[in-house]
């Protein structure tokens, strides 16, 4: 993050996909209509994103609350997850997109977490844009793990507590190694953040729109870069001009 950096396209875009089930609901369709349509409208803003050079696209798929949903609701999605993958897996590596899944894993069924392993290798040199996708992700459950990670390298004898600063803190999240979100847009018209990326927003500015997932167009995503544009960015401090400060 530099101050002062002006009102530039964001380079990292965060999204909590949300409202998939009202917009099935609203059409008298099952839920799992929604999550189809919302997977189409991930891709589609996958290419808008590209088009607009954002660099990191983090996608919020599955939290770790949502296993509390019905059986058949959260069976739909894993299923969903699995057809994305095998159908999308050629096309992130010819466009040269780099996946990365946020989340504890092993939670999910063993085909499922190989398959999602195997595109993280498989696109890991891929510089074009890189799209992190949390599933079975908690904002909470990441900062816990971090902090027990480095627990653990206290208790081997290979760090000191007072070494521990933020970055080393942050490199130890799932997300470790990448910038800070921009811009985080909310779809869906619920104002939370419903335990997304925690440590990460400290400075992220919030889009919120009533807009449900599956609506979510291209006009849409233009409409939040532009709100985005006009935000003043200060840091904590008085202006976000460095000059002037
Ligand atoms: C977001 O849509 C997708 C997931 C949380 C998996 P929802 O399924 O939460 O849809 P609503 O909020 O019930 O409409
Ligand atoms: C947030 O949506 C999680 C995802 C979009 C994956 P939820 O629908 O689970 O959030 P709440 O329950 O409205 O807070
Ligand atoms: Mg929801």
């Amino acid at each position: 993050m530099t101050v002062g950096e002006g009102p530039l396209s964001p380079r990292h875009v965060a999204v909590i996909m949300d409202g998939n089930g009202r917009w099935a609901a609203v059409r008298g369709l099952p839920r799992s209509a929604g999550h189809r349509r919302g997977f189409e409208a991930a891709r589609r803003l996958v290419e808008d994103a590209l088009r607009r050079g954002v660099e990191v696209l983090t996608l919020y798929a599955f939290s770790t609350e949502n296993w509390e949903r019905p059986r058949a609701e959260v069976e739909v999605l894993l299923d969903l997850f699995a057809d994305v993958l095998a159908r999308e897996e050629e096309r992130f590596d010819e466009e040269r997109l780099r996946l990365r899944f946020l989340g504890r894993l092993e939670r999910f069924p063993d085909a499922l977490v190989d398959a999602m392993r195997r595109v993280e290798r498989r696109t890991a040199a891929h510089d074009r844009m890189t799209i992190q996708v949390g599933v079975n992700y908690g904002g909470r459950a990441d900062i816990v793990q971090a902090a027990r990670r480095l627990a653990e390298r206290v208790r081997a004898g290979e760090l000191a507590p007072e070494a521990i600063d933020e970055r080393l803190f942050a490199d130890q999240l799932f997300t470790g190694g990448l910038s800070d979100p921009d811009l985080l847009i909310r779809t869906g018209n619920e104002l939370r953040l419903s335990n997304f990326l925690l440590w990460n927003l400290a400075y992220t500015e919030l889009y919120f729109t009533e807009t449900l997932w599956p609506d979510f167009s291209s006009e849409e995503f233009e409409r939040a870069l532009v709100a985005f544009e006009g935000r003043e960015r200060r840091y904590g401090r008085v202006t976000a001009d460095p000059v002037e400060a």
